[in-house]
């Protein structure tokens, strides 16, 4: 296993140019089964997440190939319906595959979906939406069955707006005769962008970014090239990278809007942030402030997917903040890591309330999670000495070789085997 270590206590300063977002791309490579013809997925990142997604598409029958930072997929061969296990379960974005599968080949078997350990993660909402649209389901065996023979377009009601199954609800309806509707849908911008392509490849799709989204079938989608939207939360990531190690930081090819509940929290923190058309920068204080409370929800509310780097950055602040982590259920185990690190954290259910400390120490930690790693290496650019961040391979799933990146704005930080 490969970890990071990390020699803290530099401050970091530089530009960091954001590729496609994570969770752009891997509905929109499940997206890319649908037309006749191949894709083209443009500043696609070389990420662990994406690279399953593709073996999986590859064991389909399709072929994937990654170059010069686009993945082109010839889908031409698609001829299976049963998605491999091993796989299936490193991923959990394997589940929203389930959709495109079904549209195309009216049955698909798909193991129960993998993923980070950051709750129970359900798939009802996936299921439901499914059956809305006339798919027949058992589940048996840790396996789902789906048969789509009788499948029609319709309406499907969700009553929290899942962001995996708005998008499978999607991409299912795409081909079907008729007008889907998807109430209380999901508003995430990876929603908008899934429709963004579904509508490059010739499919009629309108309403993503609001809570009614309309899909009105066509008889055949044709490839197309693309090119996702960057990522916000790899952004957000270095940001905090930089607020934490004081620094400058700025972003290059990002989509400020989509930062902005990041950004706000850090303004509030005493960061300066500045924004252009495609930048945001951020200058950090001599030492950051608290926040009051800072509460995970669907979009456009604060990111799930940066609770974690905040509360990292929070750990030196000063004063208390208080983080409620509202979208899952398990997805505070970077805490005891950085209680490890010198951290005064306190932890209820799923309020973490931190008392900002004036230091953070090295220590040997572990990742146990994509974002939790990520705040582990942040609090390391942040502590006096040195952190090893084992288990470098989970944050490997979502940043493309995240020591380069750093080590480019001039942190200290080695990939290592560990011992
Ligand atoms: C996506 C993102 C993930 C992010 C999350 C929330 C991708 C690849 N992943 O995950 O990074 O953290 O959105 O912004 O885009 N739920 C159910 N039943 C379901 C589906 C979900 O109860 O059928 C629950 C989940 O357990 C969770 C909440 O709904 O508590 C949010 O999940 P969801 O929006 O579906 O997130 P994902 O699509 O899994």
């Amino acid at each position: 296993m490969e970890g990071f270590r990390v020699l803290g206590g530099e401050k970091i300063e530089g530009e960091v140019c954001l590729q496609g977002a994570k969770n752009a791309v891997l509905p929109i490579l499940a997206a890319a089964l649908l037309p006749e013809g191949g894709c083209a997925i443009r500043s696609c990142p070389d990420i662990r997440d994406v690279r399953a997604m593709a073996q999986i598409l590859d064991t389909l029958g399709c072929r994937c190939r990654m170059e010069n930072g686009e993945m082109q997929i010839d889908n031409s061969g698609l001829c299976r319906w049963e998605m491999p296990e091993g796989l299936s379960k490193q991923i959990r974005s394997s589940v929203f595959l389930l959709g495109p599968i079904l549209a195309k080949m009216r049955r698909a078997t798909v193991p129960y979906p993998g993923g980070c350990e950051i709750g129970l993660r359900p798939i009802d909402l996936h299921l439901k939406g499914l059956r809305a649209l006339g798919v027949r389901i058992e589940e048996g065996g840790g396996v789902l069955e789906c048969d789509g023979q009788g499948m029609h377009a319709g309406d499907v009601y969700f009553d929290y707006p899942s962001v995996g199954a708005t998008e499978n609800v999607m991409m299912a309806a795409a081909l079907l005769p008729g007008v889907t509707c998807v109430h209380n849908a999901a508003r995430e911008p990876e929603i908008e962008d899934l429709q963004g392509f579904l509508n490059a490849l010739g499919g009629r799709v309108s309403g993503a970014g609001t809570a009614l989204i309309r899909i009105e079938g066509v008889k055949t989608l044709r490839g197309a090239a693309y090119t996702p939207i960057p990522d916000r939360i790899a952004g957000g990531t270095y940001l905090c990278a930089g607020a934490a190690a004081g620094g400058k930081v700025t972003l290059l090819n990002a989509r400020p809007r989509d930062l902005i509940p990041v950004t706000e929290k850090l303004r509030e923190m005493g960061c300066r942030i500045h924004t252009g058309e495609s930048t945001v920068s951020l200058e950090a204080p001599e030492r950051l402030r608290a926040f009051s409370r800072l509460r995970t929800a669907p979009h456009p509310g604060f990111p799930t997917d940066m609770q974690a780097q905040m509360l990292s950055a929070a750990c030196c602040a000063e004063g208390t903040s208080v983080i409620v982590e509202n979208v899952f259920e398990n997805r505070l185990a970077h805490v005891a890591d950085l209680q490890r690190m010198g951290a005064d954290i306190r932890v209820s259910g799923r309020t973490a309330v931190v008392q900002g400390v004036r230091e953070l120490h090295g220590a040997r930690v572990t990742a146990r999670d994509l974002r939790g790693g990520a705040a582990l290496v942040i609090a390391g650019l942040a502590a006096r000495g040195e952190t090893l961040v084992e288990n470098a391979g989970i944050i490997d799933r979502g940043y493309a070789r995240m020591e380069d990146t750093l080590r480019r704005l001039g942190a200290r930080i080695d990939r290592v085997r560990e011992a």
